[in-house]
């Protein structure tokens, strides 16, 4: 028999607190107390952070191979199959308890009393929260390369679909579908930046900060780094425990992408409406009533739409639990953690189901050609041409085409009347005819002449498609360049973890 279990007695309590703390707890402390639930999250991520640690106490002669061979064993063992369901027993304060105990029952507490050398639960879960954040964010990243690619796919398709564009939901001016398009595909970037922005400030590596103080054994903190894939270590030993605002930068982000995916469903749920019929959505993103047999209801878009809700009060719950902590760390800290995954677990999949939901919509080019020249949306245009071609100040030019829209009608006599209000003269006296006016208020001719760079003009928006399309190939490598270099760290980390179990 182990010679330390007679000392340290029944092996099943949990190992951190046995020797310590005496007397059971109630089931209401220990539920408040256990982050078990949420650290489902990481139990996986944990036993990668335990192999990292072994395989690095190994190398620096601080763990003997002997004991870190089985240890190593077991480990090896729980990333194969799964953490067992008995770590995650409610009696262990955390899912770090339930694995040592779990292991320590294994191979004894002479093997596994040795894994915690050199480290504390609070440079532990750090770790974990933030391998665990930089994967979902990965994730994240992918979708969102797959939502842009649809989005210029189809906007390719919708460069001459010409439609209204709104202010205030009232029609404004022509544009076409795929101008309408490429504004989410530049605000998904952006989302994509702020995601790539924060995934280089999660990625590094508290491990070997212990408590706070660090520890006095020699660590080789940066090999644990680049075992677990990290960019770099997070030096300060005190900030890397009692930091979260990797998780609050995390979920402040998809606050903003969920926003954005917000506005965007909000007008697919008005385009679909049977006033605007822009769009027919698939069938499989609508639900009907139980009462009313002839509906068709956005419900996807709608729920899209509200996700918001849950990643911004997922962010404020976050940021108000961290407010006002003393260093360094504190247990409020694993109260944030249910919030983290609450927010961030489920944007990957919002963001797929916005992507296919687009990928198979109908969008009704006549319907918005009908719509593109209601309500005077080419008059800015009219306007433009009294100044351009007959040197008439704008405000005048506005002030003449405004009170023609104001006396319903915009042809020539009606345009006469106006000018020799505001202007002292008719506009046929400078030599404007019918036919000009005609030209000026077609829809074709406003698209046609917005041309600057990033306005709606068929030629401005191939030019931007072709951009567009260039920075998504740039930021895709991004993605797997990063993919690829945890995925090697990774290995190694298995590579070495088998040569010390010797398998
Ligand atoms: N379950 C804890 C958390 O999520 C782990 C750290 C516990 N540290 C401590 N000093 N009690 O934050």
């Amino acid at each position: 028999m182990d010679p330390l279990e007679k000392v340290i007695g029944n092996m099943t309590r949990d190992v951190v607190r046995k020797a310590r703390l005496g007397g059971e707890r109630t089931g209401d402390i220990e539920s408040l107390l256990s982050s078990m639930e949420a650290d489902k999250h990481i139990a996986s991520s944990d036993v990668l952070v335990d192999m990292a640690h072994l395989i690095m106490l190994t190398k620096q002669q601080i763990v003997h191979e002997e004991h870190a061979q089985p240890l190593m064993k077991e480990l090896l063992t729980m990333y194969e199959l799964g953490v067992p369901a008995e770590a995650f027993d409610p009696s262990y304060e955390d899912i770090h308890a339930g694995i040592e105990t779990v292991l320590t029952n294994r191979t004894g507490g002479d093997v596994g009393g040795r894994l915690h050398i050199g480290r504390s639960r609070n440079d532990e879960v750090a770790t974990c929260l933030r391998i665990r954040t930089r994967d979902i964010i990965l994730e994240q990243l992918e979708a969102l390369i797959r939502l842009r690619t649809v989005l210029l796919t189809v906007a390719e398709e919708h460069v001459h679909t010409i439609m209204p564009g709104f202010t205030h939901l009232q029609h404004a001016q022509p544009v076409t579908l795929a101008h309408h398009l490429l504004a989410y595909e530049q605000m998904f970037s952006r989302d994509y930046d702020r995601l790539c922005d924060a995934f280089n400030r999660v990625n590094c590596s508290p491990l070997g900060s212990a408590a706070l103080a660090s520890t006095g054994y020699p660590l080789d903190r940066a090999y644990t780094a680049e075992l677990l894939g990290c960019d770099k270590i997070l030096i300060n030993s005190m900030d890397a425990v009692a930091s979260r605002d990797f998780a609050a930068e995390t979920l402040a982000c998809d606050t903003l992408l969920l926003a954005n995916i917000s506005r965007f469903c909000e007008e697919l749920i008005i385009w679909s409406s049977s006033f605007v019929q822009f769009v027919t959505l698939d069938d499989q993103y609508c639900s009907t009533s139980s009462i009313m047999p002839q509906k068709k209801n956005p419900d996807v878009a709608e729920i899209l739409r509200s996700r918001v809700g849950t990643l911004l009060g997922a962010f404020v719950s976050a940021i108000t639990i961290v407010k006002g902590l003393p260093m360094a760390y504190n247990r409020d800290l694993q109260d944030l953690n249910p919030h983290l995954w609450r927010g961030i677990t489920e944007v990957r999949r919002d963001i797929d189901v916005l992507c296919g939901m687009i990928k198979t919509a109908q969008f009704h080019r006549e319907r918005m050609a009908q719509e593109a020249g209601r309500g005077g949306t080419t008059t800015t245009e009219l306007a433009d041409m009294l100044v351009r071609d007959f040197d008439i100040p704008f405000r005048t030019a506005h002030h003449i085409v405004g009170k023609a829209v104001r006396d319903g009608s915009l042809d020539l006599p009606t345009l006469d009347k106006a000018a020799e209000e505001f202007y002292g003269r008719t506009l046929s006296s400078l030599g404007i005819t019918p036919e000009k006016v005609q030209h000026a208020l077609a829809v074709t001719t406003s698209l046609s002449v917005r041309k600057l760079p990033g306005g709606p003009a068929p030629q401005s928006v191939q030019t931007a498609l072709a951009e567009r399309q260039k920075e998504l190939e740039k930021d895709t490598n991004f993605v797997s360049e990063k993919k690829r270099q945890i995925s090697a760290s990774l290995d190694k980390l298995l590579t070495q973890a088998r040569r010390i179990a010797n398998i």
